[in-house]
């Protein structure tokens, strides 16, 4: 299969227009098509089609018990994809399902709900829970609207690997697997959504991600005296050190880059540990701050992240494939604090690095 590519600068342009007309005609047919959403680029097929879903898993090599994200345009698609009255406590979670979506839609959160009749099992994996989000891209959102159906789709990664923020990342793991790219630029925040399960009482941060936990309890709080759940404030309850509560298909290994990872303390052990790597022979790449390129003159290959924790979650993903690709055996990053967009950044350096120890045993160089 050969793999188009479509630049969509601006989704408004007659140019962005005609490629998205051309990319909704693809889904329609139960095609595949990669497209930019404001956190990373996905890998789109027409939900109610189970057969079109399945060509997801392949072309991913996902396996099939790793649960999709329906993407949706509005908010009646909501309703009709889910059943919200199918919840134990169905009366608890439709103001809490109107008070995150006024929130945080369009955006990164994903809110796992009890699954509607006429979505396909497959998509999320024979659970009777499913995954929904509204992204905030204009070509994420043409595309859905073009198509007319909603898009099930998760990022537009090999399973396990890195996921992509720009087309090239996605042709990188995915070029004549998939049918079409739309090409509409590095993709602005750069890690996945949070994927907040709601069947759960109290809700569940599945996985962190854009909008930050600090953020979800503020909306939370605004409507305490109308929630009858337990306490939601358990959301806060996690151990900032632990991993969050499995999702299914969320593996320790995942979001791994080919070379080690391994995170350092400071720019001091950092420095230490590149010492020690180069004394065994290793060849070391830079995952680093702004801050830390005057210490770390003149040591290449590295990769500059920006400062702030946004640009560290923009640049993460492109820091890890381009070490990878200047053949380092290891990437040495330091740790982030785990709050804001930090937990989520913080969760996938840990699960960049355990992906090390899984595969070459002790990694501890020190
Ligand atoms: O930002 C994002 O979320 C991107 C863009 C493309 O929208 N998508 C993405 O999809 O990251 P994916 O498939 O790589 O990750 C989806 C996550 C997985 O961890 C999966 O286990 C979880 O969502 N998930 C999906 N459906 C679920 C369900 N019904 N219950 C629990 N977790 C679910
Ligand atoms: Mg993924």
């Amino acid at each position: 299969m050969i793999t188009r590519i479509l630049p969509v600068s601006d989704a408004g342009s007659a140019e962005g227009r005609a490629a998205i007309r051309e990319a909704a005609r693809v889904i329609r047919d139960g095609g595949l098509v990669a497209f930019p959403t404001e956190t990373v680029y996905g890998l789109g097929a027409n939900a109610l089609d189970g057969r079109a879903v399945a060509r997801i898993f392949e072309a991913k090599q996902r396996p099939l018990n790793d649960p999709l994200i329906l993407h949706v345009a509005n908010l009646a698609d909501l309703t009709n994809l889910t059943d919200l009255t199918a919840a134990s406590d169905a009366t608890n979670l439709k103001p809490l399902v109107a008070v995150l979506t006024r929130a945080f839609w369009p955006g990164p959160l994903t809110l796992v709900l009890p699954r509607g009749q006429n979505v396909p099992p497959i998509v999320s994996a024979g659970l009777d829970t499913v995954a929904v989000r509204m992204p905030n891209h204009p070509v994420a959102q043409a595309l859905i609207r073009a198509g007319g159906v909603p898009i099930a789709a998760p990022s537009a990664n090999r399973f396990g690997h890195v996921s992509p923020t720009t087309a090239q990342h996605v042709l990188d793991d995915l070029d004549g697997r998939i049918d079409l790219v739309l090409d509409g630029g590095a993709t602005p925040i750069g890690v996945e959504s949070t994927v907040l399960d709601l069947t759960a009482d109290p809700p569940r941060i599945l996985r962190p991600g854009g909008v930050t936990r600090e953020q979800i309890e503020r909306a939370l709080a605004k409507i305490e005296e109308r929630l009858a759940v337990s306490d939601w404030r358990s959301l806060t309850a996690q151990s900032p050190h632990t991993m969050p509560l499995p999702s299914p298909g969320m593996l320790p290994s995942h979001y791994a880059p080919r070379a080690k990872l391994v995170l350092c303390r400071d720019t001091d052990n950092l420095l230490t540990r590149r010492d020690n790597f180069a004394t065994h022979g290793l060849k070391t790449g830079l995952l680093i701050l702004e801050s830390q390129r005057e210490a770390c003159d003149n040591l290449h290959p590295q990769f500059v992240l920006g400062e702030t924790l946004s640009d560290v979650a923009r640049n993460l993903y492109a820091g890890l494939r381009a070490l990878d690709s200047a053949g380092v055996d290891v990437i040495l990053a330091t740790e982030v604090p785990r709050s804001g967009l930090g937990e989520a950044i913080a969760d996938r350096l840990a699960r960049a690095a355990a992906k090390a120890v899984e595969t070459e045993g002790n990694c501890d160089h020190d």
